[in-house]
């Protein structure tokens, strides 16, 4: 101690210097004024400081459970992880979704909660300075595997910048999934209705066309039919006429006779009126064939007995097509429907018929005719082993006129008259290839008509 500075007091009394006797000089009076300011002033600072303290305890008691209350209130899963991946806090969400116990999941590794295969893909996230990012998580409960969620990995930081854990959020998507996959699927069906819909309106639009032109060259034709009659009936009387006259002819009227190739023409007429008549013959068949469509025959309905209708028209296929393919028929018993039987009768013909053409020249052509009832409808399927529809043909082939086969074999009426009368019938008719080779055809009709 320096001998310059006074020596410190021991305590506050030896600082006040009260006598043995008590009794305070002036100086000392002084003394001790000052000391019990100073207490009162410290006094009143540690009030003032004590009050700080509650109103900032009271504030931050406020904002600790505004967090919680928010964390609480939000649907979505919410854990803070260490560094080390264990898992610090869950939201009650994510406990929820988890269904143990907080106490149970606070320190527990995050990826033991999530599904096997999915913990090698969270761990990216969980090292030490992983980078943020999302994936797609499965956690593992006690009834099995959540949905999958859309998870969001964010790394946490202290004051000091130092990365010490992660934070996860994320929310279910596999009801999204579905959602999605509902409306992919809805999307598509609708691409499908649109597209049968336009098809419906171009056949039935072409269905009008054909039917205008039908009943337009019904006239015509019958001129025809009804000139080769009489040119038939002229033809006779002209051969009678020459035949007489060749009697009567001097050698003159022979050479005229020879220049102007009578007898080759008269020979010739024969088969040129025959041919004439069979042309007009098939024209007005064909025209007969588009005009009954255009009638609506729906008010004739009748009852039909499936499997007799089935066989009779694989009879008379058969007989027309003369054909060595086999034909199998499978029809449950007992199937009825109502309808125009002629009708009815003629798709199932037309489809034999394509059936028998396509398995034409193989030595194993097998035609099998089905019929069997789906829901409220009855459904005949008509299949083959032949080649199957060529592509081409797929858009085609229900349209008037389109046909693969050579002229005068084929008319492309048939499929197009059927598709109609099935249309009229409430019903419908599709084709697919099948994978062993050869087409199937299905009519499906209403079984009330
Ligand atoms: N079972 C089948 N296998 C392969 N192609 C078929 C079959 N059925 C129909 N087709 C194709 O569809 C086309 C149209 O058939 P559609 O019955 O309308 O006419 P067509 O048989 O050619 O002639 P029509 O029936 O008027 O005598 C056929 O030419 C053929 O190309
Ligand atoms: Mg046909």
């Amino acid at each position: 101690m320096s001998p310059d500075r006074p020596s410190r007091p021991e305590n506050i009394l030896a600082l006040a210097g009260a006598g043995e006797d008590g009794e305070l000089s002036d100086g000392q009076e002084s003394v001790w004024q000052e000391v019990v300011k100073r207490v009162d002033e410290v006094y009143s600072d540690l009030l003032r400081y004590e009050s700080d303290l509650e109103a900032k305890n009271a504030e931050l008691e406020e904002a600790q459970s505004f967090i919680s209350s928010v964390i609480a209130s939000v649907s979505d899963i919410l854990a803070v992880c260490d560094a080390e991946g264990k898992i610090l806090q869950a939201n009650p969400a994510f406990v929820t979704l988890l269904g143990r116990s907080e106490a149970k999941l606070i320190g527990a590794p995050l990826p033991e909660v999530i599904v096997e295969e999915d913990r090698a893909l969270a761990r990216q996230f969980l090292h030490a300075g992983a980078p943020a990012g999302d994936c797609e998580l499965r956690f593992s409960t006690a009834s099995g595997p959540t949905d999958v969620m859309a998870i969001n990995f964010s790394s946490r930081f202290d004051h000091t910048g130092r990365c010490v854990g992660a934070v996860l959020t994320g929310r279910p998507i596999g009801e999204l999934r579905r959602a999605y996959q509902a409306l992919h699927t809805a999307h598509l069906d609708l691409q499908h209705v649109q597209k049968k819909l336009i098809e419906q309106e171009k056949m039935a639009s072409l269905g009008r066309l054909v039917a205008g032109v039908a009943h337009e060259l019904n006239n015509p034709i019958s001129f025809v039919y009804g000139n080769v009659h009489v040119l038939e009936r002229y033809r006779k009387n002209l051969s009678n006429y020459f035949a007489e006259a060749e009697k009567l002819e001097d050698a003159a009227a022979a050479a005229l006779r020879t220049k102007y190739r009578i007898e080759p023409i008269l020979a010739d007429l024969t088969p040129l009126i025959e041919g004439t008549l069979e042309g007009a013959h098939r024209i007005s068949e064909i025209v007969k064939n588009l005009r009954r469509l255009s009638f609506n025959r729906a008010h004739e309905a009748q009852k039909i007995d499936v499997e007799r209708i089935v066989a009779v028209a694989a009879q008379w296929a058969a007989r027309s097509k003369k054909n060595q393919a086999r034909i199998g028929v499978d029809v449950e018993s007992g199937l009825t429907l109502w309808g125009n039987e002629g009708q009815i009768h003629q798709i199932v013909v037309n489809l034999i018929d394509n059936a028998l053409d396509a398995v034409r020249g193989r030595v194993d052509g097998v035609v099998s005719v089905r019929a069997h009832a789906l829901g409220g409808d009855v459904e005949i399927v008509v299949e083959d082993n032949g080649g199957g529809i060529p592509e081409s043909a797929f858009d085609k082939m229900f349209e008037p006129f389109f046909t693969t086969k050579t002229v005068g074999e084929g008319t492309g009426l048939g499929l197009w008259i059927s598709y109609s009368i099935a249309r009229e019938h409430g019903g419908d008719i599709f084709a697919v290839n099948r994978p062993e080779g050869g087409a199937a055809f299905t009519l499906r009709l209403p079984v009330g008509g």
